[in-house]
């Protein structure tokens, strides 16, 4: 901890690393520090209810770019915040974000085989062990924040507020509503514009509850808070654009998930929509609006790039 809170708070985009090193530091140190946090709760007790606890520990060791937590993390810094405050937040949506891939993969959904590099869960256990690790990973968030609150009075009132946030981002009126209108959809147009409309609910939302609960971890004003919603919102529209990209144009291996996945289920996408050029473009263009609401904030160096980093990643 006492080497990443270095890294972390002494930061200087002019030392002699390269920004590219930099970058990578600073979210690996997020990545072990969540990560640390998280896995303290598979304690490898042998219960009754083993093979549950070790698909959800599957899911959640499987990887991934863990790019939520990092954001809650960073914004919760940005607001000038400690940021282990904002550590039960980053592993809560960490859970929350893996409970959404473990049910997206299931054959009632998506049906795919491969997540993270990796058998997807109801592949490596059964499809009942995997609908209820995705049933426990979406729970035990509000558990470990509850549990939080009732051990630091002090951050009780933020932490209420945080519960209410990522609740109300993952509801019905959230990723899980999207993920509805996203599968009821399948095989038909809804148009472009209301397309936007569902992305912004099943991607934007818990990406929206990262960079707003972070801040509101680290004491950030309304209007911090409210900017960090309008970032989450245009960087969830544009990774959600990148990932349609990724579908078609990406390498499997790569990626850890499979090509093809939206062709195959028949899925409207802006790419489907609009084509991969247009798509480049309009992830560009809310990239933009993303780069916007970061000017409000100092010292957002780290994010700029990030941000930039999102747009053209390959996985
Ligand atoms: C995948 O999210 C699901 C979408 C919202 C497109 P990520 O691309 O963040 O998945 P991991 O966490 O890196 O596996
Ligand atoms: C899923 O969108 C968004 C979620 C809320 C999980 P996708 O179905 O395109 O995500 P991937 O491509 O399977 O990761
Ligand atoms: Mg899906
Ligand atoms: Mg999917
Ligand atoms: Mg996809």
């Amino acid at each position: 901890m006492r080497y990443a809170a270095v890294v972390l708070m002494k930061r200087n985009f002019r030392w002699k690393k390269s920004v590219t090193d930099m970058t990578m530091e600073i979210i690996k140190q997020y990545v072990q520090l969540t990560e640390a946090e998280m896995f303290t709760y598979f304690k490898g007790e042998n219960t009754k209810q083993q093979l549950l606890l070790d698909a959800m520990e599957y899911s959640l060791r499987a990887g991934g770019k863990r790019i939520r937590p990092v954001l809650a993390l960073e914004f919760c810094r940005l607001v000038g915040g400690k940021i282990e405050c904002a550590l039960p937040v980053a592993v809560a949506i960490e859970m929350t974000h893996t409970f959404s891939l473990i049910h997206d993969d299931l054959p009632c959904m998506d049906n795919d085989d491969i997540r993270r590099g990796k058998p997807s869960c109801h592949k490596a256990f059964d499809e009942a062990t995997a609908l209820l690790a995705g049933d426990a990973l979406a729970v035990l968030p509000y558990e470990l924040l509850a549990r939080a609150a009732a051990k630091n009075g002090k951050d009780a009132q933020k932490i209420a507020r945080v519960i209410v946030k990522l609740a109300e981002c993952v509801g019905a009126y959230g990723m899980i509503g999207g993920q509805q209108i996203d599968t009821q959809f399948e095989g038909e147009s809804m148009g472009g514009d209301a397309l936007l409309k569902m992305y912004e609910l099943k991607t934007s939302r818990l990406l929206q509850a990262s960079c707003v609960c972070g801040c509101i971890m680290g004491g950030g004003s309304e209007e911090a808070i409210n900017q960090a919603d309008i970032y989450g919102r245009n960087l969830g529209l544009a990774f959600q654009i990148v990932d349609d990209i990724l579908d078609i144009t990406g390498d499997e291996k790569t990626l850890g998930k499979p090509i093809g996945s939206d062709a195959g289920n028949n899925k409207e996408t802006y790419v489907s929509i609009y084509g991969v050029e247009a798509a480049r473009k309009k992830a560009a263009e809310l990239t933009d609006e993303a780069m916007k609401a970061l000017k409000y904030f100092d010292d957002n160096e780290f994010l700029i790039i990030l941000t930039e980093e999102l747009l053209s990643r390959s996985k």
